[in-house]
C-alpha cells in the first residue's frame, strides 16, 4: 500500500498570484483589506488574517485603507466604488477571470449573455457585473432551453456563452454542443481554465488506479466538492479539510486497501501546500502502522462491524473533532466524515461555533444528510436541541413558571429568544414596549417571560410573554407591599402626575397621594410651583386603605417642622412683627414664621366695630400683634392689634370670641 499526491493538486497560479499581489501589499502598507475571502480555505483565511491581510464583506469597511480584489473578480460597478473610497485597490483578479470580463464587457446593451455556473458563486457575480447586456447564470442546458422557450432570448438576439472557470469541462464540451446544435445564434467561448481542467483530469486519472482518494479542501469551496465527485465516480473518496479530521476516517477506510493499491490524495485550487503535505504525512504514517500491526487491523475489521449506518433522520452521539468559524467537525462512528455547520449547530444568530462546542465534546445530533460520493454526512445539533427545547417549553407553559433569557434578535413583528436552542417568538405587543416604541433596543437583553403558546405543528412555533411575566411580578410586588405597608414608612418616590388637589408619586408597586398641604410646611398655590413631573421625592406613609388601593403620603419633612421652631422662639404674650397673608370673613391670618400663620379674630382688630377687614387691613401689610393663645395640640395661634392699644377689652373679647380654624382653606 502507498500513497500518490495528483499532479496539479493545490493552488492554481490565478491563487498563488492573488497571495503573492496580497503578501506584498501587506508589507509595504503594514496591513491590507481583501473584498471577500482570497481563497475558499479557512486555515489560509486564518494564515493571511495574522499577516495583516484582512476580509471585509464591504468597500466601506475599508474606506481610505489599501484594497485588494481577489482572484474571482468583481462587478465593475463594484469596482469603481472601491477605487473612489480606498487608499489603492491591487486587482489580484486571475487573468483569465479578467478575459471573461473583456468578453462580457465588449457584448452591447442589446445581446445576451450565459454563464455557465452558479449565480451566486462570487466569479459568476462578477462577470454579470461587468457585461452591459442583460446576462443569465445557468447550470444546465434545460434553463438554457428555458430561456429561449419564455422569450427571454430570441433567435435573432446576439448572444454568447461564456462559464466559470471551474466548470466542469466535459459537461461545458457537452453542452457547447447541445447548444451549437440547437440554437445557432448563440457564440461560444471557452472560459473554463485549463488549471481547473488539468486538476481534474490529473485527479480522474489517479482515482481510475487508487483504492482510496483523499480529496483536501475548503467545505465551501466548489472546484474542490467538483474534484470529490469526479474521483468518487472511481473508487471510494473522504473528502477533508485538513489532516486532523482523517484521524479515525482514515484508519476506517485504510483496511479496504489492499497491499498492493494506491491511496491518492488530491486538493482544491485553494488548498495550501502545507495543509496537502500534512495530510500525506499522516497517511504514510497511518500505512505504516496498518502495515506492521495484523492485529490492530483485524480489531480494526472487527470495530467496522459496529459502525454505524448513517440515514437522514437518525439521531447520533457525536464526538467534536475540531472547531472552525463556519462547522463543527465531529466523529460518529460511522465510515462517513460528520461535520455541523454553524447555522446547525445553534438557533442564536450572534452565537459563535466555538462558544458552542469545543474538541472532545460528545453531543447529541440528527443526521440530516449523507453524501456518500464524497463520505460526509451533514448533522445538525440545533434540532435535536430545538425538540428537547419543545418539550421543556411545553413543561414550563403548563407549570406557568417564568423563565428568563437574551434577546438574540430583532424580527418583523417582534423578537426572539433563545432559551434552550429553542427559539421563543415574543409579538411586539407582549414585549412591555409600548406601542411605536423602539424594539431594537431590546436586543441583547436578558428578559424574564412566560410561556404562552406551544404548537409542534408550524415547525414548533413558541410564543413568549414578558409583558405576562411583567404584570405577574408587578401583582407579586404589590400583594407583598399591602401586607407590609406601615404608617411612618418613608419611600423614596417619583413624581407621575400633578393635581390641583396634590401629586401622584410613583413608590414602587402603586402611586400614593401626597395632598398639596401634605407637600410642604410653607403656603403652597398649586403643587406645580412645588414639584415637577419626574422629580424625585421623599415621602412618608400618613394613612393607606388596602380595600381601596389608596396610600395617602406627606412630602413634609418632620425636622424642618416650623412649629417646633415657633414653639422654642414664641409663647403668649409675645409683642411681634407678622404679616398679613390672607383675609377671611372672620378676621386675617398673618405669617409669624414661614409655615405658621395666626389668626387675628375680627374682634381682635381694632378696638371700633370693624364691618369689613379689607378697609383695615391688606394682604403684604406687617402689622404689630400680640400673641393672645397658643393651642400646640391643634398648632393654632391667636393674634391680636386691639390688644396692644386696649388690652382689658382684649382680654374680655377674646375670651368670647370662636375658635379659630387651622387655617383659611
Ligand atoms: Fe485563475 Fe484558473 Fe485559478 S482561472 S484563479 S488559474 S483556477
Amino acid at each position: 500500500m502507498r500513497t500518490e499526491i495528483a499532479e496539479n493538486a493545490g493552488f492554481c497560479f490565478g491563487v498563488k498570484r492573488a497571495i503573492q499581489l496580497a503578501e506584498e501589499a501587506a508589507e509595504k502598507y503594514g496591513e491590507v483589506f481583501t473584498l471577500g475571502e482570497l481563497i475558499h480555505n479557512e486555515a489560509a483565511v486564518a494564515e493571511l488574517d495574522k499577516k495583516g491581510i484582512h476580509a471585509v464583506s464591504d468597500v466601506s469597511q475599508c474606506r481610505g485603507k489599501p484594497l485588494i480584489l481577489r482572484s474571482h473578480g468583481v462587478p465593475a460597478k463594484v469596482e469603481q466604488i472601491a477605487r473612489e473610497q480606498c487608499s489603492e485597490v491591487i486587482d489580484a483578479a486571475c487573468p483569465f477571470v479578467k478575459k471573461i470580463h473583456k468578453i462580457a464587457a465588449s457584448l452591447p446593451e442589446s445581446a445576451k449573455l450565459i454563464v455557465l455556473g452558479n449565480k451566486e458563486h462570487p466569479e459568476v457575480v462578477g462577470i454579470m457585473g461587468n457585461a452591459r447586456c442583460k446576462a443569465f447564470a445557468c447550470r444546465d442546458f434545460a434553463e438554457i432551453e428555458y430561456l429561449f422557450e419564455s422569450g427571454e432570448i430570441a433567435e435573432s438576439d446576439q448572444t454568447a456563452v461564456v462559464s466559470q472557470t471551474t466548470f466542469d469541462h466535459s459537461r461545458f464540451l457537452d453542452f457547447s454542443e447541445k447548444v451549437r446544435e440547437k440554437y445557432r445564434c448563440v457564440k461560444i467561448y471557452d472560459t473554463v481554465c485549463s488549471a481547473t481542467a488539468e486538476r481534474q483530469e490529473s485527479a480522474k486519472s489517479l482515482a481510475q488506479r487508487a483504492e482510496l482518494m483523499i480529496v483536501v479542501g475548503g467545505r465551501n469551496s466548489s472546484n474542490t466538492r467538483k474534484l470529490a465527485e469526479i474521483c468518487g465516480e472511481y473508487c471510494k473518496t473522504v473528502f477533508v479539510s485538513s489532516a486532523e479530521e482523517l484521524s479515525l476516517q482514515m484508519i476506517k477506510d485504510l483496511r479496504s486497501v489492499n497491499a498492493a493499491g494506491i491511496v491518492g490524495i488530491t486538493a482544491g485550487a485553494s488548498t495550501p501546500a502545507d495543509t496537502i503535505k500534512e495530510v500525506h504525512e499522516k497517511m504514510n504514517k497511518e500505512i505504516i502502522t496498518t502495515n506492521e500491526n495484523e492485529e490492530d487491523f483485524a480489531s480494526l475489521l472487527e470495530q467496522d462491524q459496529s459502525f454505524n449506518r448513517l440515514y437522514t433522520g437518525k439521531r447520533v452521539k457525536a464526538t467534536v473533532v475540531s472547531v472552525s468559524k463556519k462547522e463543527a467537525v465531529v466523529e460518529v462512528g460511522a465510515k462517513q466524515t460528520g461535520y455541523i455547520l454553524r447555522d446547525e449547530l445553534t438557533n442564536d444568530p450572534n452565537a459563535e461555533v466555538e462558544d458552542i462546542v469545543k474538541p472532545g465534546d460528545v453531543i447529541d445530533a440528527v443526521v440530516i444528510k449523507v453524501d456518500d460520493s464524497v463520505g460526509t454526512a451533514q448533522l445538525s445539533k440545533k434540532r435535536v436541541d430545538a425538540a428537547l427545547g419543545l418539550e421543556k417549553l411545553e413543561a414550563v407553559k403548563e407549570s406557568g413558571e417564568t423563565i428568563e433569557g437574551t434577546i438574540a434578535q430583532v424580527v418583523k413583528g417582534g423578537v426572539i429568544v433563545i432559551y434552550e436552542n429553542t427559539r421563543v417568538f415574543i409579538p411586539a405587543s407582549h414585549t412591555g414596549v409600548p406601542r411605536g416604541g423602539k424594539l431594537d433596543d431590546l436586543k441583547g437583553k436578558a428578559v424574564k417571560f412566560k410561556i404562552i403558546e406551544v404548537s409542534s405543528e408550524r415547525g414548533g412555533r413558541v410564543v413568549g410573554s414578558i409583558r405576562q411575566a411583567n404584570r405577574e411580578q408587578r401583582d407579586a410586588e404589590r400583594a407583598k407591599f399591602w401586607e407590609t405597608i406601615e404608617v411612618g414608612q418613608k419611600f423614596e418616590g417619583e413624581v407621575r402626575s400633578i393635581e390641583n388637589y396634590g401629586v401622584f408619586v410613583d413608590i414602587g408597586p402603586i402611586d400614593g397621594l401626597v395632598h398639596t398641604a401634605d407637600l410642604t410646611w410653607n403656603r403652597v398655590g398649586h403643587p406645580k410651583d412645588i414639584v415637577k413631573i419626574g422629580d424625585k421625592i421623599s415621602v412618608v406613609v400618613k394613612s393607606f386603605d388596602p380595600e381601596k388601593k389608596r396610600v395617602s403620603l406627606s412630602a413634609k419633612d418632620p425636622g424642618d417642622n416650623p412649629w417646633t421652631k415657633f414653639s422654642a422662639d414664641y409663647q403668649k404674650g409675645d409683642v411681634i412683627k407678622a404679616t398679613v397673608v390672607s383675609i377671611t370673613e372672620f378676621g386675617a391670618f398673618a405669617q409669624i414664621i414661614p409655615g405658621v400663620d395666626g389668626l387675628i379674630h375680627i374682634s381682635q382688630i381694632s378696638t371700633e366695630r370693624v364691618a369689613d377687614i379689607n378697609t383695615v387691613l391688606k394682604v403684604g401689610q406687617e402689622v404689630d400683634v400680640k400673641i393672645i393663645d397658643v393651642d400646640e395640640e391643634k398648632n393654632r395661634v391667636s393674634l391680636s392689634i386691639r390688644a396692644l392699644t386696649a388690652p382689658a377689652e382684649a382680654e374680655a373679647a377674646e375670651a368670647e370670641e370662636p375658635a379659630a380654624p387651622d387655617s383659611e382653606e
